[in-house]
């Protein structure tokens, strides 16, 4: 026996307002054609006035919390990851256990923009395992449709808002063939900050700034970097490509999904895309596409799932679980 985390359940929410390709290029200078060519993306969800990273969070736990058949006091940690908070601070996973009227557990932000959620997940791992908690809630949740410049084609026709959580316990189980969480590894490489970021905050502009990328090159180190992330974690846990019954990848874009998958010899029908329909949500693109995946049949309670992601930083990271 052994004790790992395990997960009970998914749950994810969107924006209600969904935006077709064919309704962005009414006020930007792009085609349906190009983005699906170049992105694979056909619509995106972008948050209203009245929502915001935390409702967004807090709707998606709601449903993680039902999927799971527990209640909000049942959770004494909320790990929430997001690079777009409602405020500076207080931390929006504040907000998410306020909403769900928790009046004492650990809650806090992550921030490590599309790969926030595989940090939230390591850390949140690492505290049930070392037994600070006994039960996570761990979302990643984002309105970059605030960030964005809407003027800018190059950026604001590849993003999306949304949010997605799971409910992690720590559980004995058999070392073998026991459900939870098998292996985690992270990665930072702070000389690539110039490649993707935004150009305000409060200890520079004092703004909220937008969003500034160079695709091409965050494009070429993404791939290199997730397929050698993904080897690294499926050794970590003594497993091998042949394993993995599915990967839950970051949806920034088909074409770094179908690279990455042919660099390591995985089926293209292994790979969980939702990115044609949420766009890159962020650090709430895994957990959604999980959820999505959970939700429609296709993962199943003993699948070997990887789940990666690569993002702002650079940073990126992978974990391996058995459901
Ligand atoms: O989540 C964090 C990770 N982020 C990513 O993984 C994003 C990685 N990068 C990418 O996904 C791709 O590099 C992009 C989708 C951003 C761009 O695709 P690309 O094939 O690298 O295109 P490009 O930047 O080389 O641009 C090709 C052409 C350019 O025109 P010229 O210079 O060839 O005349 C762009 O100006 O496409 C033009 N272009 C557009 N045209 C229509 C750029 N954006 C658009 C647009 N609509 N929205």
């Amino acid at each position: 026996m052994t004790i790992r985390s395990v997960l009970l359940g998914t749950g994810s929410a969107l924006p209600v307002r969904r935006v077709t390709n064919a309704e962005l290029a009414e006020t930007v200078d792009t085609s349906d054609e190009w983005i699906v060519e170049r992105t694979g993306i056909r619509a995106r969800h972008v948050a209203g006035d009245d929502e915001t990273t935390s409702s967004l969070a807090t709707a998606a736990a709601r449903n993680a919390l039902a999927a799971a058949g527990l209640e909000p006091g049942d959770i004494d940690l909320i790990v929430l990851a997001t690079a777009t908070p409602d405020q500076t601070f207080p931390a929006s996973a504040t907000k998410v256990q306020a909403n769900l009227g928790i009046n004492d557990c650990v809650a806090f932000d992550v921030a490590a923009v599309c790969s926030g959620f595989l940090y939230a997940v390591t850390v949140a791992d690492n505290m049930l395992r070392g037994g600070a908690a006994r039960r996570a809630l761990v979302i990643g949740a984002e309105t970059f449709s605030r960030i964005l410049d809407w003027e800018d084609r190059t950026t604001c026709v590849l993003f999306g808002d949304g949010a997605g959580a799971i409910v992690l316990e720590r559980q004995e189980v058999d070392e073998a063939n026991g459900a939870g969480i098998l292996a985690n590894r992270l990665h930072a490489d702070g000389r690539h900050n110039e490649l993707l970021y935004v150009d305000g905050g409060p200890s520079t502009t004092g703004t909220v700034g937008k969003l500034r990328m160079r695709g091409q090159e965050v494009f070429r180190h993404a791939v290199v970097n997730l397929s050698s992330v993904l080897r690294e974690v499926l050794e970590a846990a003594s497993l091998s490509t042949a394993d993995v019954d599915w990967v839950v990848p970051h949806q920034a874009n088909a074409r770094i999904l179908d690279a990455t998958a042919r660099k390591l010899g995985l089926e293209r029908e292994r790979v969980v895309m939702t990115v044609d329909q949420h766009a890159n949500t962020s650090a709430a693109s895994v957990p959604l596409a999980l959820d999505t995946a959970i939700r429609d049949g296709r993962i199943v309670r003993g699948d070997l799932v990887v789940l990666e992601a690569m993002g702002g930083g650079f940073t990126w990271g992978a974990s391996v679980l058995r459901y």
